[in-house]
């Protein structure tokens, strides 16, 4: 299971896999962060179909086109602004990761990436967050479906450092 999982230090928009992920918010109209890149990188026609979405609630995700860029579809997922732990946060965020793979396998996707959602402008702590990622994709591989690689874009080497060693710990027991 874990032959299908990659960390990847770098720019998600230049990956060409079936969906990369976006950490959008509630308007699902662009921002900062990893959302300007990915509109910037798929061109306007990105926002034009997210016009016509009308926006998303926390947890939630929603598929569009990818346009300009290498992937097929982006998913554009809205994580929890981090209030120190006590709002649900943990719970809405592993809703993302888990929409995301509903919708994945709603399309036959076979392969995806993530970026570390909520822990740039909205100021998840990078280990826990890294470890609801890692987890709940583990649970998603271990039902069988059609995912073959899942790919954790992580801008930097703080990010690429955490997640390897999350995903090490994490499947450590097998
Ligand atoms: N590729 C991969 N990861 C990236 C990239 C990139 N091109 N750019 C940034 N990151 P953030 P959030 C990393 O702030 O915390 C937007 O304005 C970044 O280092 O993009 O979920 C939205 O519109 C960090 O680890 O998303 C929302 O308003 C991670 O991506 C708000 O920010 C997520 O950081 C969402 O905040």
């Amino acid at each position: 299971m874990r032959d299908r999982i990659e960390v990847f230090e770098g720019d998600i928009t230049t990956l060409a896999v079936d969906a990369i992920v976006n950490a959008a918010n509630n308007s699902l109209l662009g921002g900062g962060g990893v959302d300007g890149a990915i509109h910037r990188g798929a061109g306007p026609r990105l926002l034009e179909e997210c016009r016509t979405l009308g926006g998303c609630e926390t947890g939630g995700a929603k598929l569009t086109a990818a346009y300009d860029l290498p992937a097929r579809f982006v998913i554009h997922t809205v994580g929890p602004v981090w209030q120190g732990g006590g709002s649900g946060e943990p719970t809405l965020l592993a809703r993302c990761y888990r929409r995301c793979y509903e919708i994945a396998g709603e399309q036959g996707i076979a392969s995806i990436a993530f970026p570390a959602i909520s822990t740039g402008v909205y100021g998840y702590p990078l280990d826990e967050a890294t470890r609801i990622a890692v987890t709940e994709t583990r649970d998603h591989l271990e039902g069988g479906n059609a995912l073959r690689r899942v790919v954790f874009a992580c801008f930097g080497a703080e990010a690429s450092a955490m997640y390897r060693s999350v995903i090490d710990d994490i499947f450590a027991g097998g």
